[in-house]
């Protein structure tokens, strides 16, 4: 069915006033398909916003920076992390984007992070194997092992990983603080002052002594300060959740479906497959914001100016009209672009590092390292989340090798 671009066939926008944030929380992706099955947006009350869930106009959403800006006003990502690219548009977000260089892109991470990634995938899997035969893998592997690889990618010299996992948790709490909490708030803040006092100091270090990480890069260029911090804590937020999750929900995943593991092993080019149908199947980032620079028809449906938005990519990723039998995990499906790494001029910048991270290193590794690794039969896995989604919680146990 072709939708109107005609503001005035435009159909109204539906109220979702049976979604609840806890239902959201524990399982979004029934209450995705009773929307998407209405209308491609709808206003939903309980989180204050227009959620968008078909896939097409998520997709227009992310190409069209002048009609829906990602300068959100009241954003409390701005007041939690500060105004980083995240929230600017072109030509702002181009200048603190290009100042991010080459470093998070394939060739530096071919020269620099593989080895890396490598050395910290051996720390965590001989920590995981000793403690061993059993462990949530979540919390023993996958959650130091992104922490440690953001740690040094991004030149945080003068931190430990848990430091990152500590900033990064409070900074994105910070973020999704829509109850106001104010010890939500006084954790975030504390988060900030410690990020840019961590700056602070290394950047002159790394003036001196440079060396190939991100903050490395910053150091050397006429750059305001205020965007370096804005930045670095946006990205802290933003790298290390995701690739954790990614690896937690693809290892999930496979130990599920036997058979697709068993074709992964056998043909260790599907880990490629495997990752991106994970990410397909539950984005690691499910919601992001947007808002309407004026009234617009938005895939037959009528957006008000002003109207903050949802981009629900963990819907648009599980439409019926582009994905066939979207709710399964299949390896094998017929290829077709996900949104779990966004689009337009927001495209993820650690796309290339996160697989790298997890289908270069950490998925071949662990699979190799574990003998028969599986499910714990006594433990059920534990998965939560709809604007950040992953595994909570992955009781696993192995063979003593
Ligand atoms: C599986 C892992 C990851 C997923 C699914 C993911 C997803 C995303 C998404 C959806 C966006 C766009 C959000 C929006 O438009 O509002 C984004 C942006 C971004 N991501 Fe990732 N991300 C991942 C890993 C990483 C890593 C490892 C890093 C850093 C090392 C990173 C750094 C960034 C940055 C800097 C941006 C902002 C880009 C811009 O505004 O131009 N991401 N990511």
């Amino acid at each position: 069915m072709t939708r109107t671009a005609d503001p005035a066939e435009a159909r109204p926008i539906p109220v979702a006033d049976w979604v609840t944030i806890a239902d959201l929380y524990a399982d979004p992706f029934p209450l995705y398909q009773r929307m998407r099955a209405e209308a491609p947006v709808h206003w939903v009350p309980a989180v204050n916003r227009y959620l968008v869930t078909d896939y097409a106009a998520c997709h227009t959403i992310e190409q069209d920076q002048d009609r829906f800006s990602a300068d959100e006003t009241g954003s409390l990502m701005k007041r939690a992390m500060g105004h980083s690219m995240l929230r600017k548009d072109d030509p702002a977000h181009d200048v603190d984007r290009k100042a991010y260089g080459g470093v998070l892109r394939p060739n530096a991470i071919k020269k620099h992070w593989n080895a890396v990634f490598e050395r910290n995938c051996t720390t965590y899997l001989e920590r995981l194997a000793k403690a061993g035969p059993g462990a949530d893998l979540i919390a023993e592997f996958a959650a130091p092992y992104a922490a440690e690889n953001l740690r040094l990618v991004l030149g945080f010299h003068n931190a430990t990983q848990d430091d990152l996992q500590r900033w990064s948790q409070t900074l994105i709490d910070g973020a999704g603080n829509y109850a106001d909490d104010p010890d939500v708030w006084a954790e975030a803040e504390r988060s900030w002052h410690e990020v840019d006092a961590a700056i602070d100091e290394v950047l002159p270090r790394l003036r001196e002594d440079p060396d190939h990480s991100l903050l490395s890069g910053l150091a050397h260029l006429p750059i305001p300060l205020e965007a370096i911090r804005a930045n670095l804590k946006m990205t802290i937020g933003g790298g290390l959740n995701e690739p954790r999750d990614a690896l937690g929900t693809t290892v999930w995943a496979l130990l599920s479906n036997p058979d697709q593991l068993r074709q992964v092993l056998a043909e260790p080019s599907r880990w490629s497959a495997a990752f991106e149908e994970s990410v397909r199947w539950v984005a690691p980032i499910g919601m992001y914001p947007r808002e309407s620079t004026g009234d617009t028809v938005l895939e037959g449906v009528l957006v008000p100016e002003g109207a903050r938005l949802g981009v629900v990519v963990g819907a648009a990723n599980r439409d019926p009209k582009v994905f066939a039998d979207p709710e399964t995990y299949d390896i094998n499906r017929a290829k077709q672009p996900h949104l779990a790494f966004g689009g337009g001029n927001h495209f993820c910048a650690g796309a290339w590092v996160a697989r790298a991270s997890v289908v270069g290193v950490a998925m071949p590794r662990l699979f190799d390292a574990l003998p028969h690794l599986r499910l714990d039969p006594e433990a059920p896995a534990l998965s939560g989340g709809w604007v950040f989604r992953g595994v909570l919680r992955l009781p696993v146990r192995w063979d003593r090798g």
